[in-house]
């Protein structure tokens, strides 16, 4: 039974998934008769033999020999096996697995059936009498129905309430001891929370994957969370969206908060299309769960410069899975939850349809504070770094913020138009043009071939000899391709002066994407007889960019001189802009 489950799921993937969504985004492919032609990338090549057939949803390489359908395609491409990449697919068309085929299944629902009697015990003890939870929760303004419905619950101040419970209806104390809601100290086992209300995290197949605990009053940590098990990995799950899912579907958007409290504030005062991201970084697979029900996101995180970065960081994540995204900062308050609570539901719709800016004016708002525009270096700063995120977006949207920009900031639109084209030159296949209706971006693909082969060659030499890495450091522009920019910053973390790097324990740190791109680096790139000789040449093509690039600058620099009219800047310009001619001369 079991079993006929899950061919009916890889069935429904192979009928759904067209095997030319699923790797267009991943492998540039061209029209070539009836059939999509593009390089291999499971073979070094030159000129593509690789052909997808859209009638036969088959991919063969006529040059390594690689073929088979979707599903092997992505177990092959990110290194899976067969039940994962069937996940990924599942995952990425919407279709549900059932839980319990084959032994994992089996084995996961014996912790989620622990998880879901410590919720029912938890929530006893908050809903029957009196308890320090509950007072708190009404105090901050949550009801009954509420509470009940996030199944709150609290964990009460003796070592072992939830420990005799469970051990009492016979459960398997490893397990328990697995699933992070009891502890081993001296041999006595005692219970993971204690005095604190507890927020089961349940994902949307309605399982309780992990809990959540906050302090009763202050104290630290604040919040204490289930660790990661076999059935709780934060980075798939957000909080609160078993029950926000079909709000969310009928709102057309969701609201991404960060906290616990902000989910249930929120909801508690009307607005029920809201999720969090745990506390944590948002993930690429969160964004993937949410693309599931919405294409537009607001994120309204916390106010202060922590909540304003990792909002800045979760739109690029939001944005690479093609939702819209619009970040709204609530003012005054710390964060949504105690906004809602002083201000109420109007308040804070009519922030989210009046103050939410589009995520690429949001960050030119940003910028504009950063630098004083009355100043001539200080404008082309704000250019360029205006440029670089117009540069991350398609050419129609790209094109209405030069207006809009040019316009409201008074800067040349030619200068602007120059300037965020200006790399376009070096770029080899624009990923917005090829991909615009789906919204995926591939983020390597915007890069140029020599950036991209300097960048690789950069890790492989790292990789082989760690004290690379030093003298990199320097050159952090060196590395441009988000999963080489996680690379470096693993290497960085692994790297000690005594040690060097362990290439498995690099490993281990790494999502399946990066993974599948230090394999790729460490099979393809090739460095040479001698790394020395390798590294120089790096480091002299590094040199190089830099000066190409301060003469461009200075070229903008004088242009924006020539309007000033100052004289004297002009000639410093001209003068800096011949050594450096000559410098490269030599
Ligand atoms: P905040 O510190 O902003 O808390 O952390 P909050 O949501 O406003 O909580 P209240 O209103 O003080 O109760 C935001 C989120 O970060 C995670 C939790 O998921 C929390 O909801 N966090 C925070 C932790 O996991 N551990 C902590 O110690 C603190
Ligand atoms: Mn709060």
């Amino acid at each position: 039974m079991a079993q006929q489950n899950y061919q009916s799921v890889i069935d429904e993937i192979k009928s759904r998934c067209n095997i030319v969504d699923i790797i267009s985004p991943l492998v540039p492919l061209k029209r070539a008769g009836t059939n999509q032609k593009g390089i291999c990338p499971f073979h070094n090549e030159k000129t593509p033999s690789f052909v997808v057939s859209d009638a036969k949803q088959i991919f063969t390489c006529f040059g390594c020999g690689a073929s088979g359908d979707v599903i092997e395609f992505v177990k092959r491409y990110y290194n899976l096996t067969f039940p994962e990449a069937v996940e990924r697919l599942a995952l990425q068309c919407g279709i549900s697995i059932p839980e319990s085929h084959g032994e994992l299944g089996k084995k996961k629902e014996g912790y989620y059936e622990i998880n879901r009697q410590a919720a029912r015990f938890y929530f006893s003890v908050f809903a029957g009498k009196k308890n320090p939870g509950l007072t708190y929760m009404i105090q901050r303004g949550i009801e009954p129905p509420v509470l009940k419905a996030f199944g709150i619950g609290y964990a009460d101040d003796s070592w072992d309430s939830l420990t005799k419970a469970l051990t009492g209806q016979g459960f398997d104390q490893g397990m328990l001891l697995e699933l992070g809601l009891i502890s081993q100290k001296n041999g006595h086992l005692y219970d993971k929370f204690r005095s604190r209300v507890i927020f089961p995290i349940i994902n949307t197949r309605g399982k309780v994957i992990g809990f959540g605990g906050r302090m009763i009053g202050e104290g630290e940590p604040k919040y204490l969370n289930s660790q990661e098990s076999i059935v709780f990995q934060k980075k798939y799950n957000l909080f609160g969206l078993n029950l926000t899912r079909s709000e969310i579907q009928k709102e057309g958007y969701a609201v991404l908060v960060e906290g616990y409290m902000d989910v249930i504030g929120l909801y508690q005062h009307g607005i029920r299309n809201v999720a969090a991201s745990l506390g944590t970084a948002l993930t690429q697979q969160q964004a993937r769960l949410l693309k599931r029900y919405t294409e537009k996101v607001i994120l309204c995180y916390d106010s202060d410069q922590a909540g304003i970065d990792a909002a800045l960081r979760g739109a690029d994540v939001l944005r690479r899975e093609g939702l819209e995204v619009r970040i709204l900062n609530v003012p005054q308050e710390k964060d949504p939850d105690e906004y809602i609570r002083k201000r109420g539901r109007e308040a804070f719709l009519n922030l989210i349809h009046k103050k939410a800016l589009p995520d690429v004016e949001y960050k030119i708002a940003l910028l504009k504070s950063q630098y004083d525009l009355n100043d001539t270096t200080q404008s082309i700063k704000f250019l360029q770094k205006i440029s670089d995120i117009l540069r991350t977006l398609t050419p129609v949207e790209a094109d209405l913020y030069i207006g809009k920009v040019s316009a409201e900031y008074r800067i040349s639109e030619g200068a602007l138009r120059r300037e965020v084209q200006r790399q376009d030159r070096n770029v080899t296949s624009s990923p917005q043009t090829k991909d615009e209706s789906r919204g995926k971006t591939d983020p390597v693909a915007a890069v140029s071939e020599s950036t991209l082969s300097l960048e690789r060659m950069i890790l492989r030499l790292i990789l082989l000899k760690s004290e690379y890495l030093e003298g990199i450091r320097e050159y952090p522009e060196a590395i441009v391709t988000p999963p080489g920019r996680r690379l470096i910053s693993v290497f960085q973390e692994l790297f000690t002066e005594d040690s060097d790097l362990e290439l498995e324990a690099v490993r281990d740190a790494l999502e399946e994407d990066e993974l599948a791109y230090l394999e790729t680096i460490l099979r393809e790139v090739q460095v040479g007889e001698k790394d020395e000789d390798a590294y120089a040449d790096c480091i002299a093509k590094l040199q190089e960019q830099r000066l190409e690039k301060r003469k461009k600058e200075i070229i903008d620099l004088l242009s924006l001189a020539e309007e000033t009219g100052s004289q004297s800047q002009l000639d410093d310009l001209m003068k800096e802009y011949m050594m450096i001619q000559q410098m490269q001369k030599r």
